[in-house]
């Protein structure tokens, strides 16, 4: 790694420090180097916050050597009036010679201008640094401003005889570890809304809430075209929002809100109802017949899959994702696969 790398791989480890607490917005880290050293920096912590830019410049105590600094960043600098100023008011303001970006924002009022800003004013700018990991670091808020729909995460456990349930389940069923329950648990405070089919909550009754770690509960989704489902179901408890897509009615009913669509195009119509609600991710936990709608769509971007060492015999067949994980690890009953399936990094 170069020296540019090094900083702004310090850039993307502070951010990750926001991760589950500033969507709608991106995680961003920032800091400032004076000869060759750290001397501040700072990052997005919550959504409605100062951004990253700020908290770092704030942090040097010495504002004189700002004129001698260089600003190191994991995204472009904003350049308009959101909940904060723009950041590019504040790096003119302290006169930071030189900025150093890892990518460019895709958020349609900043997309270049940020940096064009920058550039006006005589600021030295080193863009691209670090671009995959960059984009890789906010890929939900990329996904969710370049195609207009929530970054999707696929994830489900199958047996070793590549079954994900019994064939005739009348109790809930579980084939992981207690660490991979924790895991699912942190994964559903990470992303902004968590999906299921209609079958998996008349079979499981899941509560889709973050209960084995800290963390907001994701908006639960349920799929549920004619509305069948019992209202006694956990899901319809009061613990998070839920969304019903279903083809009868549009309706709040206290935390429950009903959208109508249209099913000739079902996946297309959820996510486009889920950009227009602003919600960047979405993590589907099953069950196969709603799993296998976003693949046979092409519309995932990642999939986890723990491969239990239990057997089930007979049961509802595994969804496949076919191709070499990206990333293995070992569970204490289990193997966890992580595949990806996008361009953006
Ligand atoms: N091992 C795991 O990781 C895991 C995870 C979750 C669930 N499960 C198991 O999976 C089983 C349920 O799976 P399943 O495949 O039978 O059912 P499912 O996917 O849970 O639910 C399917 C139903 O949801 C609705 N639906 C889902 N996607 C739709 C779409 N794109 N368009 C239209 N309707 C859609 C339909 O309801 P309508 O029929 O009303 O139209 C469909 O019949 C359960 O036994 C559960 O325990 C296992």
């Amino acid at each position: 790694m170069n020296v540019d790398e090094l900083f702004m791989k310090k850039c993307i480890d502070i951010s990750l420090n926001g991760m589950g607490m500033v969507s709608p917005n991106p995680m961003v880290g920032c800091v400032i180097v004076h000869e060759n050293k750290i001397v501040g920096k700072g990052y997005h912590k919550f959504y409605g916050d100062l951004h990253a830019e700020r908290h770092a410049i704030d942090s040097v105590s010495n504002k004189d050597i700002l004129k001698n600094s260089t600003l190191y960043v994991n995204l472009e600098p904003c350049s308009h009036h959101g909940k904060q100023p723009p950041c590019t008011d504040y790096i003119k303001k302290y006169d930071i010679p030189k900025v150093v970006i890892g990518c460019n924002d895709p958020h349609k009022l900043v997309c270049g201008n940020g940096i064009n800003e920058l550039l006006k004013n005589n600021i030295s700018i080193t863009k691209n640094v670090l671009l995959n990991s960059c984009r890789s670091l906010n890929r939900r808020f990329i996904t969710f401003h370049e195609s207009k729909r929530p970054y999707i995460i696929l994830k489900f456990a199958k047996s070793a005889d590549g079954y994900i349930a019994p064939l005739n389940q009348n109790k809930p069923f579980w084939m992981t570890s207690k660490k991979a329950k924790d895991t699912v648990h942190k994964w559903r405070s990470q992303e902004d809304a968590i999906l299921v089919g209609r079958k998996t909550v008349e079979k499981d009754n899941p509560q889709l809430t973050v209960r084995n770690c800290k963390g907001k509960n994701p908006i639960r989704i349920l799929i549920d075209r004619n509305l069948k489902t019992n209202k006694k179901f956990l899901i319809y408890n009061d613990d998070a929002i839920t969304i019903i897509f279903n083809e009868i009615k549009s309706e709040i009913i206290g935390t429950n809100q009903y959208i109508k669509i249209n099913f000739k195009n079902t996946e297309k119509e959820i996510l486009n109802k889920l950009h227009e609600n602003n919600i960047q991710s979405v993590l589907i936990e099953g069950g196969r017949d709603t799993i296998n709608h976003f693949i046979n769509k092409n519309l995932w971007d990642e999939a986890r899959v723990f491969n239990s060492n239990h057997q089930i015999h007979d049961g509802i067949k595994s969804p496949e994702i076919f191709g070499k994980p990206k990333e293995i690890e070992q569970f204490p009953e289990e193997v966890l696969e992580k595949f990806t399936n996008n361009a953006i990094y």
